[in-house]
């Protein structure tokens, strides 16, 4: 399975790379739930590339290690970056005036997350689920 890069700089490429991350999810051998968990990801971190960077890019790609496999997706942009991570990273902490729940219900729903961000350059951001050995086994 090749990784899937995509621009996103209106709603609809949100929509696109939600589609896709399913799709990616199903044939790696996630459960519903886990599924789930991969789509609210890949929505947050494309509605912060979209309201806090102006745009930018959003990486899906499937990974393996020892004997697990997962999938990684990433957020890269070049918009203002993120001044203070560990206040980002709090629940309730928002510039927008929204939830300030994005990026921290990221970090709970995967497995891994790498966050790197620099003011003036941009952000990084990856965040890895594993399918669990006992949904693999079952298909
Ligand atoms: N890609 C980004 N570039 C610059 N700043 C960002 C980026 N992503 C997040 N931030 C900053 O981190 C804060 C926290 O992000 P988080 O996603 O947790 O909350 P939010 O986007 O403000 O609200 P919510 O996601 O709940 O609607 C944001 O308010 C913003 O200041
Ligand atoms: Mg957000």
């Amino acid at each position: 399975m090749q990784p899937f890069m995509c621009s996103i700089r209106r709603d609809v490429d949100v929509y696109i790379a939600i589609v896709r991350g399913r799709e990616m999810a199903d044939a790696l051998g996630f459960d519903a739930i886990d599924r789930t968990r991969i789509e609210i990801v890949i929505l947050e971190l494309t509605r912060n590339l979209l309201v806090h960077a102006g745009g930018g890019q959003i990486r899906l790609e499937p990974v393996s290690q020892y004997d697990r496999c997962g999938l990684a997706v990433e957020a890269i942009d070049q918009g203002p970056g993120i001044p203070d991570i560990a206040l980002a990273m709090q629940d309730g902490y928002s510039t927008a005036h929204t939830l300030g729940a994005g990026l921290p219900g990221v970090k709970r729903l995967m497995d891994d997350f790498h966050i790197a961000s620099t003011v003036g350059v941009g952000t990084h951001v990856r965040a890895t689920k594993w399918v669990p050995q006992r949904s693999r086994s079952r298909r």
